[in-house]
């Protein structure tokens, strides 16, 4: 079966259609309900995207690719996104990730075997005073200590 969003979520494309000045333009917020909902941006989504935005596939497929925050594979039901840049690494930011990926068991870039965490590092998320850090979906974690990595993953693995 094709790719359709859900009533709830072709609402919200209605509403994000009247405001923007031309439907190129609505490329990045289409493709975040998409993935919403489907967790990930399949081929079967850019389809749905180029077809819905009168965009050729090769675009939105550009545009998939670009941007690291949308998913091109089946990801975990959380997404930990452990900034490395300078700041972060410079207050510990690569203890964390060696402490993620052994507790976790897996490497940035997999997902744990049960399909809950998907762990990838990121690029400055702009939460430098507060390094060393990571979002968690949409919440940013702050101040990291190998304790509160710890009481954070045990709340996702057990979620
Ligand atoms: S360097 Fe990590 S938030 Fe900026």
């Amino acid at each position: 079966m094709p790719f359709a969003l859900s009533p709830e979520r072709e609402r919200k494309l209605q509403e994000i259609l009247e405001r923007y000045p031309t439907k190129m333009a609505v490329t990045l917020p289409l493709l975040h309900l998409c993935q919403e909902q489907a967790g990930y941006v399949s081929d079967e989504i850019v389809e749905f995207v180029s077809k819905r935005l009168d965009l050729s596939p090769a675009h939105v497929k550009g545009v998939v690719t670009f941007y690291t925050l949308y998913n091109q594979h089946p990801v975990g039901k959380h997404q930990v996104w452990v900034c490395r840049t300078l700041p972060c690494a410079l207050r510990g930011a690569y203890e964390v990730i060696e402490h993620c990926e052994k507790r976790l068991g897996i490497k940035c870039g997999e997902t744990t075997a049960d399909g809950k965490i998907t762990l990838r590092t990121a690029e400055c998320l702009a939460s430098c005073g507060t390094a060393p850090m990571m979002q968690v979906d949409r919440d940013y974690h702050e101040n990291l200590t190998r304790e509160r990595v710890d009481q954070i993953l045990a709340r996702l693995q057990g979620g």
